[in-house]
């Protein structure tokens, strides 16, 4: 049996990836109405893993029989204006999101929780994962600057992932 504490903190995370999805959603329709259509599949990719984050944290709470709580997502609508920027936000999202995660485990932690704490150690995983590839692709965007071959050729690598 999950503590209040606990239950309430993971459904607050399951609605932040919910909230990522949207996010990563609305940047894809940013590139794909630019016709970056590479940027735009991998934000798609990105966008559906954001989504399974979401249901293992739903999956969790029905497993340990805690109720799970569907809340507001929230408008992820932004006006980027390029896509160095979309990818500042990516990398800079990433961030919170592994801030919120670590704060979910110390919570585990002096909870007592071991369950949730064993089961949050997945995404602890996960999330330097997305901070290294939100930190390469940002990387190579500062790299490419105002060159629009540069941003042609990573368009057309983004778009190879699978
Ligand atoms: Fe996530
Ligand atoms: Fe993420």
């Amino acid at each position: 049996m999950l503590s209040e504490k606990i239950q309430r903190a993971l459904n607050d995370q399951l609605n932040a990836e919910f909230y990522s999805w949207y996010l990563y959603l609305a940047m894809a329709a940013y590139f794909d109405h630019l016709n970056f259509n590479g940027f735009a599949k991998w934000m798609k990719i990105q966008a559906q893993e954001e989504m399974s984050h979401a249901m293992k944290i739903y999956d969790y709470l029905n497993v340990v029989n805690a109720k799970v709580t569907l809340n507001n997502i929230g408008s992820a609508a932004k006006d980027w204006v390029s896509p160095l920027e979309v990818f500042q936000n990516v990398y800079d999202h990433e961030v919170e999101v592994t801030n919120s995660i670590n704060k979910l485990v110390d919570l585990a932690i002096s909870e007592k929780d071991h369950a949730t704490n064993n089961f949050l150690i997945w995404f602890v995983n996960e999330q330097v994962e997305e901070i290294a590839i939100a930190d390469q692709i940002l990387g190579r965007l500062k790299f490419i600057g105002e060159s629009h071959n540069g941003l042609f050729f990573l368009d057309h690598e983004l778009g190879k992932r699978a």
